[in-house]
Parts: C-alpha cells; structure tokens; sequence
C-alpha cells in the first residue's frame, strides 16, 4: 500500500497563498513518495489518509477518516479546529515557523511606529500642504504592551525592545525575558494596562480570550503617554474583540486609533462601520501571511520524524484550547 496518504483540506483563506491548488502542489514536491489527495475528491479510500493538512475545514469533515496519525494546521491559530467537536483524537500540530514570525514582526513595528512618528498627522499635512513639524518624542517614552508572549508576540517584544520602545508582554504563564517587564495571569492584566500605551493583541482565541479587548481593557490603558488617548493593534483573532466597544470607545476618546487586521466576521461585511471610522487602519487578515513554500516543508520534516519515531513539535494543548 506504500506510505500512508495525506489529505488536504484548505477553506477560506483570504490571500492567493491559500489556493488550494498551490498547497497541492507544494506538498508533491516535499511529499515525493505519498499520496496527496486535495479534496473533495471524488474516488479515495479515507481509511488511507494517516495525515490532514487542514485550513479552517468544516465541522466534522476530519471525523470519516479512521486511522488518521496527526492533524496539521496550516496556521498558527487552531481556534477553528477546536469548535470541531467531532475532531479526532490525534495530535494536532500548528505552525510556529520563523517565516511566518518575522512577517508578523514586520507588521507590528510597522503599526507601533505609524503611532509613534504621528504618521497620519503627517500624511494629513502632506495633502493639505501644510508645513507644521510637531514635536517627536523619543521611542524610550513610549510603553508598548503586548498581549500573549508566545512565538509571535515575544519576537516582536524583541524587535520593539531594540528599536528603543519601553515593551512588557502578558501572557498565561509567568515568564522571564530580558528587557522586557512581564506580566501574567488575570492579577496582573491590571498593572500591564495601566503601564501601556500602545496594547497589541497578539493572542490565540480560546474560551478564556474571547471578548477580552472590551471598553473595560480599554478604559484601563495609560492616557498620559505622548501618544495621548491609547491606540489598540489586533492581530491575533476578531472573537477576541468586541466590535461595538470598539467603534464608541474610538468616537469617545476611550481609544486615540486602532489598527485591526481581524474581524469577528471575515471577509469584513461591506456595511462594517470600521471600512471608513477615520481612526481605524485596516488590513484584511494579512498581517503575517501563510507561505505554502515554508509551511508544506514544516510539514514534511514533522512527518518524516515522526515515522522516525520522533517526537512532533507545536502540539495544540486541547485542554488550553491553543
Ligand atoms: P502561541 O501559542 O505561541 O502564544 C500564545 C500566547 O498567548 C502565549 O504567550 C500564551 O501564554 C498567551 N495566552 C494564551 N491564553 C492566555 C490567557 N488566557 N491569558 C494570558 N495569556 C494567554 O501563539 P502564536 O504567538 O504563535 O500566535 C498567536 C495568535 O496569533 C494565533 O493564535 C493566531 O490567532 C494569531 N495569528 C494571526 C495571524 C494574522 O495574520 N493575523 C497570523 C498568525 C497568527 P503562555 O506563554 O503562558 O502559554
Ligand atoms: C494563522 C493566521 O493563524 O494566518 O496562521 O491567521
């Protein structure tokens, strides 16, 4: 029967990169001796199928095959899998690869530093030809807070840190990383905020997480830093935010601007209030886009170890939902 197949399953990604046909087409090239079923396929046996490369895929789409080995999900967020409650029991593998951290990296400076050099300030003076330098403070004054410290939030922590910017992070667990003042767990959400300037959200969307970016959390962020009202930057998931506390707390003052790259409903709906909100910069869910090239090799080295009998790396903890 040769090695076990692997079926791919890819739903509703937004960039070319997601054609499935190009994910297709990487894995016969890093899967040379395997089967690579791209379905829905009309003949195949799924009692063949001992591994899924997956995005987004419907509810109880991975429950018929019966000797799956490891689930792979084409991304970083399994949020999607764990609303499966059909999923089979196997390990389910995420992506955590430099090349989808860098890209990540590069948007979140390049959204902290549109803040902090007043970007749209000078944009605005541009068009109306006006010649009216302001003052610019120094990155040093600048607090940024980054909410979840994982693979993508600690390497932007990082890159902040060296750029000059005062960065904490805040994740579940305690952690420890030079430069940068750590906090953990719900007792200190309070100190991280009250310390932040500019919050960029950078968890995964779990049970615990869901709705966290809320006029609460907002209304908790530091309004005495250069930047005046505090600025949110979304990158993690749209569950994670509630939307109508967004767009008051924007027309309030609660918040200076917020730059969203996600949405509760993708692809963002054409009668979102957020398309035009003169404080909003949106981007449609590319911040860190997911390169086939990369991801079908991290898939094929993980299943080359694992019928080496190593061990799988990035395995979703289901109880922690990420
Ligand atoms: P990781 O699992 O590596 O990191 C998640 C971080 O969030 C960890 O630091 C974790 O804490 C923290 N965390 C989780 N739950 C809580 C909680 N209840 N309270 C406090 N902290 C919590 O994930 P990644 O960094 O790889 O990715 C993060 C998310 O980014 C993904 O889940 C995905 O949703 C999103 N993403 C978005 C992309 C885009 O293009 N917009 C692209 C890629 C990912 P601890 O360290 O203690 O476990
Ligand atoms: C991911 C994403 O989770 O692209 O990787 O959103």
């Amino acid at each position: 029967m040769g090695k076990g197949a692997l079926a791919l399953l890819v739903h509703g990604g937004g960039t070319e990169n997601w054609s499935p046909e190009r994910w297709k087409a990487r894995f016969d090239v890093v899967c040379p001796d395997r089967r690579v079923w791209q379905l829905p396929l009309a003949n195949f046996d799924p009692a063949e199928v001992h591994y899924a490369a997956v995005w987004k895929p419907v509810p109880g789409e991975l429950a018929g095959f019966l000797n799956l080995r490891v689930i792979f999900n084409l991304g970083a967020g399994v949020d999607a899998l764990m609303a499966d409650a059909s999923l089979p029991n196997v390990p389910l593998v995420r992506v955590a690869v430099a090349d989808l951290t860098d890209r990540m990296t590069e948007y979140v400076v390049l959204h902290v530093l549109m803040y902090h050099r007043q970007e749209r300030y000078l944009r605005d003076s541009q068009r109306e030809k006006r010649w009216a330098p302001k003052f610019q403070w120094p990155a040093s004054a600048v607090s940024v807070g980054i909410m979840g410290l994982g693979r993508l939030g600690a390497n932007a922590a990082d890159v902040l840190k060296r750029i000059g910017f005062r960065v904490a992070g805040w994740s579940r667990s305690r952690k420890q990383i030079d430069g940068i003042e750590c906090f953990h767990g719900k007792p200190q959400l309070e100190p991280f905020l009250h310390r932040t300037d500019i919050v960029v959200c950078l968890l995964p969307l779990t049970p615990d997480t869901r709705g966290i970016l809320n006029r609460d959390l907002f209304a908790r962020l530091n309004r005495d830093g250069p930047i005046g009202a505090p600025v949110l930057i979304n990158a993690g998931r749209g569950g994670l935010q509630n939307e109508e506390d967004i767009i008051a707390c924007l027309d309030d003052g609660t918040l200076g601007a917020a730059s969203l790259d996600v949405f509760t409903e993708e692809p963002l709906p054409a009668d979102s209030p957020f398309w035009t909100h003169p404080k909003v910069v949106l981007t449609p869910h590319n911040a860190a886009d997911t390169d086939p090239d990369e991801i079908s090799k991290y898939v094929a080295r993980q299943i080359e170890r694992f019928e080496a009998g190593g061990a799988l790396e990035n395995v979703v903890d289901p109880a922690r939902g990420y």
